[in-house]
């Protein structure tokens, strides 16, 4: 999308370790505008799936799916992460693995609020390893639903997570995928889509 590719080359900072800030925008301030226009292009690219449902991850993923779930006219579900061992049987759990932050933690859903019925769209901010993918298609998978389709903003292509989410034979799509990055130049390489 090249709305997102020309914010992401604008407000974008690259750092070491192949990390892109792009808290301006994105994941602290938040442009809704462009959230809405990602909304759209979501709803485009997954029009062939019958959606009812869109869950997230705590914390970044939340305002990007909140306005998808306005432009699919469907419920928003986070994920929360949770550091607590003792987890009561309301709740579906999986447990991710963080890279950037070097910690494990505990994702949970209530069973209230996801079931066999939901035909799901999964949203996240981010895709690197697929760690928190892997777990929110696992929290799915046990509540009997299914994943229709995973909509991500910025896919780092260099990392393995998409390629693996795809070889599952997932529907997944990206509004942006970065190919290469340096910190050194501040330069950015986006994979040609479509
Ligand atoms: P993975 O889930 O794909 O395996 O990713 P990884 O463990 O590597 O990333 C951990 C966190 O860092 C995730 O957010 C992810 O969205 C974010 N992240 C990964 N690469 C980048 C990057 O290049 N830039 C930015 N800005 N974020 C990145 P999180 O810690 O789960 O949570 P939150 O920030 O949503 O609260
Ligand atoms: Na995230
Ligand atoms: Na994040």
């Amino acid at each position: 999308m090249k709305l997102l590719e020309d914010r992401i080359k604008k407000d974008g900072v690259i750092k070491e370790g192949n990390v892109v800030k792009v808290d301006s925008f994105l994941n602290h301030q938040m442009d809704v505008e462009l959230f809405l226009e990602m909304a759209k292009e979501f709803k485009s690219k997954f029009a062939s799936h019958n959606i009812n449902k869109i869950l997230t991850i705590e914390s970044s993923g939340i305002g990007i799916a909140a306005i998808a779930g306005l432009e699919f006219g469907v419920p928003v579900v986070f994920a929360k992460k949770s550091k607590s061992i003792n987890i009561d049987g309301d709740m579906y759990t999986a447990e991710v693995e963080s890279f950037t932050h070097k910690c494990k933690n505990q994702v949970i859903v209530s069973k209230k609020f996801l079931s066999s019925e939901d035909r799901v769209l999964i949203i996240d901010d981010f895709l690197a390893n697929g760690c928190a993918l892997q777990g929110l298609i696992s929290i799915v998978n046990e509540s009997g639903g299914t994943v229709e389709g995973i909509g991500i903003a910025v896919e780092k292509g260099f990392q393995s997570g998409g390629r693996t989410i795809r070889n599952l034979g997932f529907h997944l799509e990206s509004l942006a995928i970065i190919d290469a990055m340096d910190a050194a130049t501040q330069s950015i390489e986006f994979r040609q889509q479509e």
